[in-house]
């Protein structure tokens, strides 16, 4: 049941994501106690050294009877069964990137948690991100011209899962960033991924989607198998383009004051250049400062209090795993996959 405030909150989980998760309850006035829930001891051993006083579970069952809400920070093919099991108990959930690993997954949890009036949210920490809200804002007030297309990349060596490809770990982010951004869900996917240093699971994935409204085209790169860290995302509009460097210290997103436009000649006069470029000011916007993980936790605590629905809500993570299932199929098939192919068949109708 849910208290008036001062929540009980287990994470279940606690590796190297639950671990974060567990550092900012902590710091939340919404939260009264904290349960580490990981059927490995040496977690739990570890977590209380840093945080005397939190409880440990080594399952969930175990844990469920004396719990508000749970984050649930486990291996994604764990997700639905653990949040089932939570669900079914009358306890709020927020579940870790990606909410499933199938669309039909994501909608039975969603409709578990209709039914059982309890709030679903997913981990989508870049929503939370403050230098995300001022992409998104830039867009939707078209201070980039017409938007010409966008490019992400999330590489590094590492860190290689166990439990699912490189586009079901790292993709996550970069579609959430741009449906957020964009305000919308691609209509169709199309993905070349490819396995190499792993048999099994496919460690280096492109994908391109393709947005109606906008009428637009987003590159995502992404890479366990890369010599260098990257985190980019790139916006290149007719009048400006930008770039979010998530790992810069400082002046994380730049704005640049440039442009490309055929020149006056072209065609008629071949000795003359193509095009004429335009080089402008670069201005790095004011970002708040804040932690998104801290502002996404908050957020969760703050929904399963006053009862309000989540910015990312189940709705908003099924929408993401849709793109990661069509993904997976556009590289498997070696074609364009329309999101529509995944609607079950009543809504079709
Ligand atoms: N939002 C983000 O930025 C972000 C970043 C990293 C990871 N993640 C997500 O967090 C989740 C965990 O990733 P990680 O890197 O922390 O993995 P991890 O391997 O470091 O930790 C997973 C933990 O889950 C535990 N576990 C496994 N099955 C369990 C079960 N049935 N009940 C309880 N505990 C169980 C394991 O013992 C382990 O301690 C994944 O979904 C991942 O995609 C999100």
């Amino acid at each position: 049941m849910t208290k008036a405030i001062g929540l009980r909150v287990g994470v279940v989980g606690c590796g190297y994501w639950g671990s974060k998760h567990i550092r900012v309850l902590h710091a939340l006035e919404s939260v009264d106690s904290i349960a580490a829930i990981d059927p490995n001891p040496d977690r739990a051993i570890q977590l209380a050294r840093h945080y005397p006083g939190i409880e440990s579970y080594q399952d969930l069952d175990a844990a469920l009877p004396y719990l508000d809400a749970v984050i649930i920070a486990t291996p994604p093919s764990t997700h639905k069964p653990l949040a089932l099991k939570a669900i079914a108990a009358g306890v709020h959930v927020m579940v870790e990137k990606p909410l499933a690993t199938s669309a039909a997954d994501a909608r039975v949890m969603i409709a578990a948690a209709e039914a059982k009036n309890v709030v679903l949210m997913v981990g989508h920490t870049f929503e939370f991100h403050s230098a995300v809200w001022q992409l998104r804002q830039m867009v939707q007030n078209k201070e980039l011209g017409d938007l010409y297309y966008l490019d992400t990349a999330r590489l590094n060596l590492g860190l290689y899962q166990n439990d699912c490809n490189v586009l079901f770990d790292l993709a996550p982010h970069d579609v959430s960033i741009l449906n957020f951004v964009l305000g919308a869900k691609p209509v169709s996917v199309e993905c070349w991924s490819s396995r190499h240093a792993n048999s099994r699971l496919e460690d280096v994935g492109y994908l391109r989607l393709h947005y109606q409204d906008p009428d637009v085209t987003a590159n995502v790169h992404v890479s366990w198998l890369d010599p260098c860290k990257v985190r980019r995302v790139t916006m290149v509009g007719s009048q400006k383009m930008v770039i979010f460097n998530d790992l810069a210290t400082e002046e994380r997103i730049k704005v640049h004051d440039k442009g490309v436009s055929e020149a006056p000649t072209f065609g008629q006069d071949l000795t003359q250049p193509p095009m004429s470029y335009r080089y402008g000011d670069v201005v790095a916007p004011y970002l708040e400062m804040n932690e998104p993980l801290m502002v996404e936790d908050q957020h969760f605590t703050d929904c399963v209090i006053s009862g309000m629905k989540p910015l990312t809500g189940g709705e908003n993570g099924l929408g993401v795993v849709e793109v990661l299932e069509c993904a997976q199929r556009a590289a498997t098939e070696g074609r364009r996959v329309s999101l529509s192919e995944l609607q079950p068949i009543g809504e079709l109708l």
